[in-house]
């Protein structure tokens, strides 16, 4: 078992996408271990998107990410991280393929409907910045 992070982000969660969303990830063989709804903070959009801030587009995501709620969601699964990165799809919905969550969800490269952890590395740094290691074993089976 390996374990990932997605969030669902603010234009998947004000479009009411969050429960098919979650359901997809079911049916592709995903538990959810933990889950929350939020409003990030400025301060925390930031810091979770760090990697990022010498991008054009730092400001402006930082914009979307704090728009309104979003969920993250502590995920396991065999392969997990490679595997929601291809139900998830590429980043630009343009370019992701049929039946990928950001082909059936996303409005633009940005509002892009959930974000997934690139590595399995990155994947345990991104669960300790939203869960507690307390929360994510308490919700294994
Ligand atoms: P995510 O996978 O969460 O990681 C970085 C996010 O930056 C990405 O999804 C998009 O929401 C956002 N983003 C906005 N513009 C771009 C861009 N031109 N290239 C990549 N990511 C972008």
């Amino acid at each position: 078992m390996e374990a990932t992070l997605t969030i669902i982000k603010p234009d998947s969660v004000a479009a009411g996408n969050a429960g098919n969303i979650i359901a997809h990830l079911e049916r592709e063989g995903f538990k959810v271990t933990a889950v929350k709804k939020l409003t990030l903070s400025q301060a925390q959009a930031r810091a979770f998107y760090e990697v990022h801030k010498e991008r054009p587009f730092y400001d402006s995501l930082v914009e979307f990410m704090t728009s309104g709620p979003s969920m993250p969601v502590a995920l396991e699964r065999d392969n997990a991280v490679k595997h929601l990165r291809a139900v998830m799809g590429a980043t630009n919905p343009a370019e992701a393929d049929q039946g990928t969550i950001r082909s059936l969800y996303a409005t633009s490269i940005e509002a892009n409907a959930i974000h997934g952890s690139d590595s399995a590395e990155n994947a345990q740094i991104e669960l300790g910045f939203f869960f507690s290691r307390a929360e994510l074993l308490a919700g294994r089976g």
